[in-house]
């Protein structure tokens, strides 16, 4: 037969002491004295209690979690990014719960809806595709909401970006620098604002080269390593005289993909192509040809973004809210270290 539940009125008469005593020492430890606190806690060990905390969320109107929306959970990006998060939550008493939208709004909406059933404190959120109306609905129910690698276009969102514009320039200027003058960008979809900042500094780059320069974009449906493969198909197909020298990459994860494929058909990397990625997770640098990468700080990105959140949740209307941007860093490794001779685009 099942036992009943253990209930914290069982405890508060075993410890000989108040329900309200029992609550401040699960809730509010410091208001008890250490021997009452130590006295309730046996009991509570005596009995198994185990608190209710979705009754606890009702009455104290939120549970003691924050919700993290990421866009691809196998990406070690968000990984990094994610520990970020937790270790600043778990350091406030918070709980993570990680969702992973897939780069899809629909599955990002469905998410949302379940994290607003849960109650969460707050929501961190690199969305798919812009500022959803739940998204929007969310905060002006209540829900402290901050963007997280996505900079916040209005003063009232709290976000955390890097500076993909100033980071995708770096990368061509890099390869422009070492005498690539037919390059190409691999990445997508666009709608992905990280993406288009990263393509739109890769143009800023080129533009300074004038006539004497060629960027063929390669979409790609995803930003993963099978895309990364596809990408490199679409570039060894073309004719040699239409070939570009050199990739720069959205993320590491294509870059991988198409330093794989490249090499499978013998296409030397970087001496025909090279290629520079993006993120530098680690293993960039322990691909069999280490991988250049334009650095973001993941576990920073994660920490402040998590600092956000829990000032905001905290503070309510005294909360000043701040769009955060880091500065990327390029990182130059065997896979783009090859200096061309020839100047112009032949
Ligand atoms: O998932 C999309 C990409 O955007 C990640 O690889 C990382 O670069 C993020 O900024």
């Amino acid at each position: 037969m099942a036992m009943a539940a253990v209930s914290i009125r069982d405890v508060a008469e075993l410890a000989g002491v108040s329900v309200g005593t029992v609550s401040n020492v699960l809730n509010r430890p410091d208001l008890v004295s250490p021997t009452t606190r130590d006295r309730v806690q046996t009991a509570i060990a005596e009995l198994g209690f185990i608190r209710n905390e979705s009754a606890r969320q009702l009455r104290a109107g939120r549970s003691r979690t924050v919700g993290l929306v990421v866009l691809d959970v196998a990406n070690p990006f968000f990984t990094d990014v994610a520990r970020g998060v937790e270790d600043t939550a778990n350091a406030a008493g918070l709980a993570v719960i990680l969702c992973n939208s897939d780069e899809k709004s629909s599955k990002e909406d469905a998410y949302l809806e379940l994290l607003e059933e849960q109650r969460v404190k707050g929501i961190l959120i690199t969305p798919a595709d812009g500022i959803s109306d739940r998204l929007d609905h969310l905060r002006r129910r209540g829900t402290p909401v901050v963007l997280l690698d996505q900079r916040s276009t209005r003063r009232d969102q709290c976000s955390v970006s890097v500076d993909d514009a100033l980071g995708g320039e770096l990368a061509v200027s890099h390869l422009i620098e070492y005498g690539h003058r037919r390059l190409a960008f691999v990445g997508g979809p666009v709608a992905i604002s990280q993406v288009a900042d990263r393509l739109r500094g890769a143009r800023i780059a080129m533009d300074r080269l004038g006539q004497d320069s060629e960027l063929l974009v390669l979409s790609t449906a995803g930003l993963n390593v099978q895309a990364g493969r596809t990408a490199a198909q679409e570039l060894i197909a073309l004719p040699k005289s239409r070939r570009p020298t050199a990739a720069f990459c959205a993320n590491d994860l294509l870059a991988l993909g198409m330093l794989q494929e490249l090499t499978r058909h013998s296409v030397r990397v970087p001496n025909d192509v090279a290629i520079v990625g993006y993120d530098d997770i680690d293993f960039a640098a322990a691909a069999a040809i280490p991988l250049s990468s334009v650095s973001q700080p993941r576990h920073q990105l994660g920490r402040a973004a998590a600092e956000l959140l829990i000032e905001e949740t905290a503070d309510g209307g005294r909360h000043k809210h701040q769009q955060l941007v880091f500065e990327p860093e390029l990182v130059v490794r065997e896979s783009s270290a090859f200096r061309r001779r020839a100047r112009t685009i032949a």
